[in-house]
């Protein structure tokens, strides 16, 4: 018997990296499962890999920017199984052309800005509009947001990225703090790095190793780290834990900034 035996869930951004490994985890442990995507035949694949596999999952063309995708993705969950437990908001800026151009603020164009901001923010604000009604009937439901590490911290790029994790983190509490009551449950998971294969295309393999060097744990993240807790999140096994942003990161940010500094010192 699976930890989401019975649920409905969807996952966004599911024709990739974090969210693929969620969809999967979530069928493995009996969620049936709507793999959302903008990219239509990936998420397809994703679909006929859980079907293959025993599982149930239904692949959905969805792009989280516009509302009327985002609605249809919501109701192929309702018109399929009859309900919607589970909503995993995972769609985010991963491309060159858009994450890779947030760089110089000074150089910052209104469309990079709104466009990062429509998808890493006004996606999961869609996701919760459409789905928490669904959620309401049914006597509750979990939400989970894959948020960002960066959400915490100033870089030297990525600062719309940053401020949209941010403000998604943000958004979560309110979410929880406004349905909680109603038995909703909303938290976001914080990614450190993990090597999909967005990460490849972003960090070389110096940039890569120097992540590495800040991370407690012997590798990177790998998306089936992440996936793992979202799937308890999205559990009723979590039923106490709600508003959070969750790191889940190998411990990145819990160590004193010269830690990398210092291995390499020795005794
Ligand atoms: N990989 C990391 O190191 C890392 C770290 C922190 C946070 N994250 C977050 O994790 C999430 C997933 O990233 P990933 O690394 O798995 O990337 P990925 O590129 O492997 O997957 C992202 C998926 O989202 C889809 N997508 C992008 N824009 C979309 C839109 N508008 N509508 C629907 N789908 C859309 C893409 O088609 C792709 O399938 C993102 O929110 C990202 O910000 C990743």
């Amino acid at each position: 018997m699976g930890t989401l035996e019975g649920k409905i869930a969807v996952v966004t951004g599911a024709a990739s990296g974090i969210g693929r490994a969620s969809a999967i985890k979530m069928a493995s442990e009996g969620a049936r499962v709507v793999v959302a995507d903008r990219n239509g035949s990936g998420a397809g694949s994703v679909a006929d890999f859980i079907n293959e596999a025993g599982g149930f999952a239904v692949g959905v063309q969805a792009d989280v920017t516009s509302e009327d995708q985002v609605r249809r993705m919501i109701d192929t969950a309702v018109d399929k199984w009859g309900g919607l437990d589970v909503l995993h908001n995972n769609a985010g800026t991963t491309d060159v052309a858009d994450v890779g151009a947030d760089t110089d603020i000074t150089e910052m164009t209104i469309e990079l800005w709104d466009y990062i901001m429509a998808v890493n923010l006004r996606g999961p604000m869609l996701g919760c509009k459409h789905a928490i009604p669904h959620m309401l009937r049914r006597g509750g439901g979990s939400i989970v947001q894959t948020s960002s590490m960066s959400a915490f911290a100033g870089d030297l790029r990525y600062a719309a990225y940053g401020a949209s994790k941010g403000g998604l983190n943000s958004f979560t509490r309110y979410v929880a703090t406004m349905y909680g009551k109603q038995g909703i449950r909303a938290n976001a998971v914080c990614p450190g790095v993990v090597v999909t294969p967005a990460a490849r295309v972003h960090f070389d393999p110096v940039m890569l190793e120097l992540y590495e060097s800040h991370h407690l744990t012997p590798q990177l993240g790998a998306p089936e780290q992440v996936a793992e807790v979202v799937a308890f999140l999205a559990s009723d096994a979590a039923s106490y834990v709600t508003g959070q942003a969750i790191p889940v990161d190998g411990g990145l940010f819990s160590h004193l900034p010269t830690y990398a500094q210092m291995r390499t010192m020795g005794d």
